[in-house]
């Protein structure tokens, strides 16, 4: 089954071609960054504009480049939420209108779920039970998988997420939009161990809180104002992935999983990717690493979600709407 994929939840245009929701044969991504960069953040407005000129392009691209045409096409699937509302509108509506054009089903693909699904892309081995640590700029959730569709939340943010964490405190430090990759950068020229930030909730369940880590950021320095960009980067990051890992290793260890996998933005994060290798090998789980392309917004990963959604709840009703606070369905 050949599934087009749509992808316009937040600052990316992208459109893949995925057969049986495992080789990806065109991923197309492109990224609005540039236009966001100078505003420190998504522009909610300026991003639906840029989906509507780049989204025709995107998807005929996506075409070219998997040598079909739409008439090879089984599906359109398109993530309807959560995100921004006009950005998911432009998706939703062409993936609809492609679907009707080309008589083939339309397929609603939840945009966490799809975060998911991104690892098995690469790895199709699905050891289950999963620990899934999912770290995106919007969500930060510890979630346990026990089959397609079957989800479990372990734990998820009181606050601030992840990567929203990474965006703030660049932003603090003047290290420009996006914050994820340009501290794990910086953090390359530091010193981990330079500060002792809190690492918050670390002994305590599995829930997460990272705006008080924020907050301790700008405290410190403030306080000490020549300190080195460098070492405050790897300093917080390496707080971040304290918390991260430990948790992902204990909520393995509760439900007897058999392997963790990453998901979402913050897994293109190195030091996360690492420890989290290393945490594997040591409690003998199979690591579910993906590469760092499928780990940020990319519409592969929706063609394969899409797939399994099909084959689980066949065609999505033609009238389903954009939902920008979608949450995933658990059990
Ligand atoms: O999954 P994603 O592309 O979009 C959402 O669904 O939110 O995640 C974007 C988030 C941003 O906060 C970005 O700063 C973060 O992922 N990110 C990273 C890295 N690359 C992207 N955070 C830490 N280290 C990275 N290398
Ligand atoms: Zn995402």
């Amino acid at each position: 089954m050949r599934i087009l994929g749509i992808e316009t939840s937040c600052d990316e245009t992208a459109a893949a071609v995925v057969v049986d929701g495992t080789q990806v044969v065109s991923s197309v991504v492109a990224s609005q960054v540039d236009l966001h960069a100078r505003y420190g953040g998504v522009v909610p407005e300026v991003a639906s504009r840029a989906h509507v000129e780049m989204l025709m392009p995107v998807v005929a691209q996506s075409l070219v480049e998997a040598g079909v045409s739409g008439s090879d096409i089984d599906a359109v699937a398109a993530t309807v939420g959560p995100g921004l509302v006009g950005s998911l509108l432009v998706g939703v509506s062409a993936a609809k209108a492609l679907s009707l054009v080309w008589n083939v089903p339309f397929v609603a693909v939840n945009h966490l779920e799809a975060h998911l699904y991104a690892a098995f892309l690469e790895d199709p081995t699905m050891e289950l039970p999963l620990v899934v640590v999912l770290v995106s700029g919007g969500h930060t959730m510890l979630i346990s998988m026990e089959g397609h569709g079957e989800y479990r939340l372990l734990g998820q943010t009181l606050d601030d997420a992840a990567g929203e964490a990474f965006d703030k405190v660049a932003r603090f430090l003047d290290l420009g939009y996006p914050g994820g990759p340009l501290i794990d950068r910086l953090a390359l020229d530091g010193d981990p161990r330079a500060i002792a930030f809190p690492r918050p909730m670390l002994n305590d369940g599995l829930d997460f809180s990272f705006s008080g880590l924020k907050t301790a950021v700008v405290n410190y320095v403030r306080k000490h104002p020549d300190v080195g960009a460098a070492d405050v980067a790897a300093s917080f990051q390496q707080a971040v992935v304290d918390v991260l890992v430990a948790k992902a290793r204990r909520a393995a260890r509760d439900i007897g999983a058999r392997g963790i996998c990453l998901a979402g933005g913050v897994a293109a994060n190195s030091q996360l990717r690492m420890r989290v290798l290393d945490a594997c090998e040591e409690d003998s789980l199979h690591a579910f690493i993906p590469s760092r392309s499928m780990c940020t917004d990319n519409a592969a990963m929706i063609a394969a979600a899409g797939y399994y959604c099909y084959q689980r709840n066949g065609a999505s009703p033609i009238d389903t709407g954009a939902d920008p606070n979608l949450r995933l369905s658990v059990l």
